[in-house]
């Protein structure tokens, strides 16, 4: 499987995330990983991938404006994939409103062309984290299970 993670962050927490997802991944099989920060990502490159996973830290109560713009710029990139996953952070009570809020307008961007796996909501203590002991545990899960295709 030929997996792209793109992420952003303020503080470092997304990227961490991104990081144990891809752990996860690679843990259960085979597989080419990158993990990149948006600004790196060149949506011009002809590539293709199996999945393409998607990180945002919760600003707001919205995803960062560079992911915002990674994903209306899909639909017009070089840059293909079969199947999509988004996961956020966030710190009050917001669990999965940014991870709803991407899926949303990745639906409305790519209609009916791709697979959706479950979205991962991680929480962090206080605006530069960090991750809370209860949900890092599930980062590299959530990759295994990608893995799995569950
Ligand atoms: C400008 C700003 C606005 C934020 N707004 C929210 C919010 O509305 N709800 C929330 O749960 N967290 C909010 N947060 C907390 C972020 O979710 C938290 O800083 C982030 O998850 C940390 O991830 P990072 O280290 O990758 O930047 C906000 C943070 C910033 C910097």
């Amino acid at each position: 499987m030929k997996v792209l993670i793109v992420f952003d962050t303020k503080h470092g927490n997304t990227q961490k995330v991104a990081e144990l997802i891809a752990d996860g991944i690679k843990s259960a099989e085979r597989n080419e990983i990158k993990v990149l920060n948006v600004k790196d990502v060149d949506l011009n490159e002809e590539q293709t991938y199996d999945l393409v996973v998607i990180g945002s830290p919760n600003h707001v109560g919205s995803h960062i404006k560079s992911i915002k713009k990674f994903i209306n710029n899909l639909p017009s990139a070089n840059l293909k994939f079969d199947s999509f996953a988004v996961f956020d952070t966030y710190m009050g009570n917001d669990f999965e409103k940014v991870v709803k809020k991407m899926e949303r307008q990745l639906d409305e961007k790519i209609p009916n062309s791709t697979k959706t796996f479950p979205g991962l909501s991680i929480k962090v203590g206080g605006m530069k984290g960090p991750i809370v002991e209860e949900d890092l545990v599930k980062c590299k899960e959530y990759g295994t299970k990608l893995a799995k295709k569950e």
